[in-house]
C-alpha cells in the first residue's frame, strides 16, 4: 500500500484507551487524530481496571518508598530511574485526573481513600466506587475529548501496518474499518498506545482483541522490542467459564480475603511469608499449583467483605452473581488468567521509540517501569505519566515530515485457527512453561503462519514464545519448570532481521 494524497496529520494516536485518549488531551492545542477501534469508551482495557490508580498520596508514603516497591516487584529488571520517575509524578496525574471530573473514594475528612495492593508497603491505590476506576476515568477523559477542538477521532478502524519512507521513518498507518475497507492516514508522529496481548490467551481478563498488534507491527518496521515472555498472570481471574475471564480485584485480599483448596486450606501461608499478599506472581503460581495437583482453588470474601460486597466491589459481585454465586455466602472459583503484558516496545525517558516518527504509550510500550513483574496498578499511573511527557515533548516540537511512504498489507488470523492459537498459547506459554512445550507451540505456529503470512497475531505470539524460549531462567512472570532458578538480570532485546526475530 502507498501513502496517497490527503491530509497529514501533526500527530496520530493510534489507540484510545487510558494512554490514547489522555495523550490527545494533554497534546492540546496543537492537532491530534485518535483511531479508536470501537465507539469511544468501548476499546480499551483500560474501562476494566477495578484496582485503580497507584501513588504516594497516604501522609506516611513518599515517592522514594513507591518506586522502592516497584523495583522489588519487578524482579531485578526494573530500571530504578524509571520507577522514580513514575513515583514522584504520581500525585500530579491524580490531580489531573481529579481535575478531569475522576469521583475518586474519600474518606469522611475529604481525604483520597486509598487501597492496599499486593507488594505495596502502603495503601497506595487510588479507586473509584469500590471497584469501577478504569470505567470511571475513562468516561471521564471521554467526556472532556468529546468536548475538546483539536481532536479529531477515527471510530470503528484498526491499525494493520506502520507506513514507512525509504529511511524507515515512520510516516502512519494503515487502517482496516469495520467495514474491511483498508485506508492509509499519515502523519508527521504516530504513537502507538494500542495496549497489550492477553487476547492471544485463552484464559484472559482482556478485552479479546487485545492481540499485540503493536508489538506486530513495530517489530515488521524495525523498531527494537524487549522481554516479550514477560506476560503477567493475575491470580485471580473469576473461573465460571466466561471468555474473557472476569476479575477478581486484587483489593479483595487487600482486605483480607483468602485462599482456598477444596479441602478448605488456607493455602498461600504453605507457599510464601506473605500469603496473600505476596507478589502477584507468587499468587499466581501457588494457585496454578493447586489447581493442577487436582486441589482447586477459591477466593474467600465471606469474612472480609461479606454484606459489604455489592457497594464495595459491584463489578465483581454482578460477575459473580451472573453465576449464581453469592460472594456474601460462598467462595470464588478462581484460576490465573493472562492479563498484563510487562514486554514491549522500548520507549526511552520521553516515549520515543527506536524508530524516527514513532512514539510508544502504555501497556505496548516497554519503558522499564515493571521489569519481569508489575506492581498492582502501576500500569494506569505509567500510562499517565508517559501519556503527559509525550505530550510534553510534543507540543510545541517542530515534527518533520517523512517522504513517500509503504507499507505491506497482513491479514488478521481468525475463526478456529485464532483458537487453536490462545488454547496454545495458555497451555505453553502460561504460568508454567517449559522447553518441550514452547517448542511444540513455535511449531505451531509456524504451521499457522505458512498459511496466514504475516498475521500479526501470529507475529505477535512467535516472539513471546520465542522470548520465552531464549530466557533459559525463572524470574518474575517468567517460570521454567525446566529452569527453576533466577539468573543473572539481564534484559532480553529483539531486533527484526530479514524473516526472523533475532533474539540478544
Ligand atoms: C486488580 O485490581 O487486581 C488489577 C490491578 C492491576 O492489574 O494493576
Amino acid at each position: 500500500l502507498h501513502a496517497g494524497a490527503g491530509a497529514t496529520t501533526d500527530v496520530l494516536i493510534v489507540g484510545a484507551g487510558l494512554a490514547g485518549l489522555f495523550l490527545a488531551l494533554k497534546l492540546a492545542p496543537r492537532p491530534c487524530l485518535v483511531i479508536s477501534p470501537a465507539p469511544l469508551g468501548q476499546a480499551s482495557s483500560s474501562a476494566w481496571a477495578q484496582g485503580g490508580l497507584a501513588a504516594a498520596l497516604h501522609p506516611l508514603d513518599s515517592p522514594a518508598q513507591h518506586a522502592d516497591d516497584t523495583v522489588a516487584a519487578g524482579a531485578g529488571l526494573v530500571d530504578p530511574v524509571i520507577a522514580r520517575l513514575i513515583a514522584e509524578d504520581g500525585p500530579a496525574r491524580v490531580r489531573d485526573l481529579v481535575a478531569l471530573g475522576v469521583p475518586f473514594d474519600r474518606t469522611p475528612d475529604g481525604q483520597l481513600a486509598l487501597s492496599l495492593e499486593a507488594a505495596h508497603s502502603h495503601p497506595r491505590v487510588a479507586r473509584v466506587s469500590g471497584d469501577l476506576a478504569g470505567k470511571a476515568i475513562m468516561d471521564a477523559l471521554v467526556a472532556a475529548v468529546a468536548a475538546a477542538p483539536h481532536i479529531e477521532l477515527i471510530e470503528g478502524a484498526r491499525a494493520e501496518a506502520l507506513l514507512q519512507d525509504t529511511n524507515g521513518r515512520v510516516a502512519g498507518v494503515v487502517l482496516r474499518g469495520n467495514t474491511g475497507r483498508a485506508f492509509v492516514k499519515t502523519a508527521r508522529e504516530t504513537v502507538l498506545c494500542t495496549g497489550g496481548s492477553g487476547g492471544l490467551y485463552r484464559v484472559t481478563t482482556n478485552p479479546k482483541e487485545a492481540q499485540g498488534e503493536a508489538i506486530a507491527m513495530a517489530h515488521v518496521a524495525g523498531a527494537v522490542l524487549a522481554d516479550l515472555e514477560f506476560v503477567q498472570f493475575h491470580p485471580t481471574g473469576i473461573d465460571i467459564g466466561r471468555d474473557p475471564a472476569p476479575l477478581a480485584t486484587e483489593a479483595l485480599r487487600g482486605e483480607g480475603a483468602t485462599l482456598h483448596n477444596t479441602d478448605g486450606r488456607a493455602f498461600m501461608a504453605d507457599y510464601h511469608p506473605l500469603a496473600e499478599l505476596a507478589p502477584r506472581d507468587e499468587v499466581a503460581r501457588a494457585i496454578h499449583a493447586e489447581r493442577a495437583a487436582g486441589r482447586g482453588a477459591f477466593l474467600n470474601c465471606i469474612t472480609a467483605v461479606g454484606e459489604e460486597f455489592p457497594h464495595h466491589f459491584p463489578t465483581v459481585f454482578g460477575a459473580c452473581m451472573s453465576a449464581n454465586i453469592d460472594p456474601r455466602r460462598a467462595m470464588i472459583p478462581v484460576a490465573p488468567a493472562a492479563h498484563y503484558h510487562m514486554g514491549g516496545i522500548i520507549s526511552d525517558l520521553w516515549g520515543r521509540s527506536t524508530l524516527d516518527g514513532l512514539s510508544v504509550c502504555g501497556e505496548c510500550s516497554s519503558t522499564g517501569a515493571h521489569g519481569a513483574n508489575r506492581l498492582a496498578s502501576n500500569s494506569l499511573l505509567e500510562a499517565v505519566v508517559f501519556a503527559e511527557r509525550i505530550a510534553r515533548r510534543l507540543r510545541d516540537a517542530d515534527l518533520n515530515e517523512a517522504g513517500a511512504s509503504t507499507a505491506s498489507a497482513t491479514r488478521p488470523l481468525t475463526g478456529p485457527d485464532m483458537l487453536e492459537l490462545r488454547e496454545a498459547m495458555s497451555r505453553h506459554c502460561g504460568v508454567v512453561r517449559e522447553a518441550g512445550g514452547l517448542t511444540d507451540l513455535l511449531s505451531l505456529i509456524e504451521r499457522l503462519e505458512a498459511g496466514m503470512p504475516g498475521a500479526p497475531q501470529l507475529t505477535a505470539a512467535r516472539l513471546i514464545a520465542s522470548g520465552a524460549l531464549a530466557r533459559a531462567e525463572s524470574r518474575g512472570g517468567h517460570f521454567r519448570s525446566d529452569y527453576p532458578d533466577t539468573g543473572a538480570p539481564e534484559r532480553q532485546f529483539l531486533f527484526h532481521t530479514s524473516r526472523e526475530a533475532l533474539v540478544i
